[in-house]
């Protein structure tokens, strides 16, 4: 792929790179390349340094220990405990009064929790904690709605040492059983309901019996959010408001090793059962601290909103771990950007007088296609920084943030990372990086990301290839829970020491780094991760199906749409509300994000000889492209079939 030149996209004005603002420059914290030049000369000695941002209870003796490949330890031997970093010692500092967290409820319900406010809700739901009989080490699984409960359920499992399992609000029961079976969770926090579009989501009564099927659950906590119904059952079942009212507001935060669990998220990979990756204490704590005071050019004053649900990563490391542990105000919101009308985030930021605003380009795109007429009608002066995550922006979608909700006057940050990598790896910093449209740019100080082709040899400029991390940092996913070997097949296995991406890349002359997405099995979808093997295993799981192909169309929103193609069992006739069961069936196995748009049926898959189901043709066939070599195919008569029911469709 040539070096991009803005001059034939754009119009002369954009034909450069895009300097930081002399305003912002003159204040941001970091205003030079000094970071990069110290990580360059000792990467170890400039980590310390950046863990000196934390308060440890005992120093650690050895930043990283690297003996064991893949099976990597930093801060060895360092105490500490990570709601005492993101509560206690802002209190210590005096910042006991400055407002931790400022929610906004669909309903349009607030809520604002100051620093001291917030850390006796967490004593109070630690105690809650240690009553049920939680123990450091014990999984606790979250599913809640966007609410503030939901952080203070984090934030106290890490003050007991217990690790959470969060699971996005979004998923569905049989999702949600599948990880509690898995990290054996002995309680679930959850809410009776959420607010989506106006309507009632019942969250808790739609999973009693999900919830039964699961043996380590022993406790059931419930925040009533919206009077959806549920059947509550004696002994298991209790309400968040009334434990809390009787519960005590002191707790000391447990001493934890650095190299102690601290939770567990699932991601889609590329085999049916999602990936259990687990971040621990102290190198996680340091890589988001560091990253979002650096990345966010952190001030005392920002009001700081990642439009994020807490059910992904980012929303753990730049709602919760990353703004808290530095002392910042974070702004929630419950509900969608479309209600109660399609101005609401606009609304939010000129009410809140958010400063940085950190979003998907998904979003950005169904921004950019509802129109200029909603930001315009808002007051948006309050911002100063800008940033993306989750999946390439489109240039002329970079632009249009740019100049609509920017005013041309923020900077914006495209940060590349995965819930892998835990924190931001490629990401300019905004008052030192020349940005380029499309670009995460470079990679973090301290972080060793390179483009690698097959044999895993650096590319030249301009040449594709594999997006790899070549040396650890201390964010870093430490392994698979209790799924060591897939750990190592997955991640460290495609190049000797060196940590496999999953993405494609390619980088330009001045060395700034361009991601294609994904190479391997998994699709993108609004900025979420989700593996084909996931929905087709989903799809066959249904009575009438034999077996499935999953892939990802390109789609102008949603950056992938799921397109299914499906064969029947003998006898069975597709028919269109064989389509609705058959989508309906993947929203009750894994969630609404997972429903494909489109399913095809068809007498057989394409495959290779070997048997592997050949997705790169059923993706031209579904985007209406050239066949190319078929030759590796077992019936090539298969995808003329395929592709004649396609384009009868
Ligand atoms: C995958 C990770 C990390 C938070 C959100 C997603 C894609 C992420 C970017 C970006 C291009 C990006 C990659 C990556 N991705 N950010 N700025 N530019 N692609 O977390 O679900 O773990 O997905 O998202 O493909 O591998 P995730």
């Amino acid at each position: 792929m040539p070096d991009r030149d803005h001059g034939d996209i754009f119009s002369e004005e954009y034909s450069k790179p895009f300097l930081p603002p002399d305003h912002f420059k003159r204040k941001a914290l970091v205003k030079d390349d000094t970071p990069y030049k110290e990580a360059a000369d000792d990467k170890l000695a400039y980590w310390a340094g950046m863990a000196e941002n934390i308060d440890w209870m005992k120093k650690w003796d050895q930043v990283l220990d690297d003996s064991n490949h893949p099976y990597y330890k930093w801060f060895v031997n360092g105490k500490l405990n990570v709601s005492a970093n993101c509560l206690d010692r802002h209190i210590e500092n005096g910042l006991g009064d400055k407002k931790a967290i400022l929610f906004e409820g669909e309903e349009g319900d607030s809520v604002s929790l100051t620093y001291n406010e917030l850390l006796k809700e967490v004593n109070k739901f630690c105690n809650v904690l240690q009553d049920m009989g939680v123990n450091k080490g014990d999984a606790v699984t979250i599913w809640m709605p966007m609410i503030p409960e939901a952080v203070v359920a984090m934030l106290a499992c890490t003050r007991v040492g217990a690790l959470h399992s969060v699971v996005f609000g979004g998923f569905s029961p049989e999702a949600l059983k599948d990880r509690i079976l898995d990290s054996n969770s002995k309680i679930l926090v959850t809410a009776d309901g959420a607010y989506r579009r106006g309507k009632v989501i019942q969250m808790k009564g739609a999973a009693e019996e999900e919830l039964k099927e699961c043996p380590s659950l022993e406790k059931v906590i419930m925040v009533e959010r919206t009077n959806a119904a549920h059947q509550p059952q004696e002994e298991r079942d209790f309400l968040w408001s009334n434990l809390m009212a009787d519960a005590a507001d002191d707790f000391s935060p447990v001493e934890m090793d650095a190299e102690d669990p601290l939770f567990i998220l699932y991601s889609s990979g590329t085999t049916g059962k999602p990936k259990g990756i687990l971040h621990t204490t102290g190198g996680y704590l340091v890589g988001v601290n560091t990253t979002f005071r650096y990345v966010f050019d952190y001030k005392d004053e920002d009001i700081f909103w990642c439009t994020a649900d807490i059910g992904w990563i980012t929303g753990h490391s730049y709602i919760v771990y990353g703004p808290l542990s530095g002392g910042s105000t974070i702004f929630i919101y419950e509900g969608t950007p479309d209600y109660p009308g399609k101005n609401r985030f606009w609304e939010l930021i000129e009410k809140y007088k958010i400063t940085v605003f950190y979003t998907a380009p998904t979003a950005i795109r169904s921004f950019m296609r509802w129109g200029n007429q909603f930001p315009e009608k808002h007051d948006l002066s309050s911002l100063r920084l800008l940033g993306t995550v989750g999946e390439p922006i489109n240039p002329e979608v970079w632009i249009w943030y740019h100049e609509n909700i920017g005013k041309k006057n923020c900077p914006i940050v495209d940060t590349w990372w995965q819930t892998e990598t835990g924190m931001i790896m490629i990401t300019p910093l905004p008052g030192v990086t020349a940005t380029k449209p499309g670009s995460a740019t470079k990679p973090f100080p301290g972080i060793d990301a390179d483009v690698v082709d097959d044999e895993g040899k650096s590319t030249e400029p301009g040449q594709r290839g594999f997006l790899v991390i070549k040396s650890p940092w201390p964010a870093m996913l430490r392994t698979l829970y209790e799924d060591p070997e897939r750990y190592e097949q997955t991640y460290w296995n495609q190049y000797q020491g060196i940590y496999f991406t999953g993405d494609g890349a390619w980088k330009d002359k001045d060395g700034y780094f361009w991601i294609m997405g994904r190479v391997d099995d998994v699709l993108n979808v609004s900025g979420h991760r989700i593996g084909t093997m996931e929905v087709e295993s989903a799809l066959v799981d249904h009575k009438s199906v034999t077996e499935a192909a999953v892939i990802g169309k390109v789609h102008e929103i949603k950056g992938h749409a799921i397109t299914a193609f499906v064969t029947l069992k003998e006898g069975i006739e597709g028919s269109e509300e064989l389509v609705d069961e058959l989508k309906k069936h993947v929203g009750k196995r894994i969630g609404a994000i997972a429903r494909p748009e489109e399913i095809f049926f068809t007498y057989e898959l394409p495959k290779t000889r070997s048997g592997k189901i050949m997705r790169r043709l059923l993706r031209d066939i579904a985007e209406n492209r050239d066949l190319g070599d078929v030759t590796t195919l077992m019936d090539p008569e298969v995808v003329k079939s395929i592709k004649d029911d396609y384009s009868d469709n």
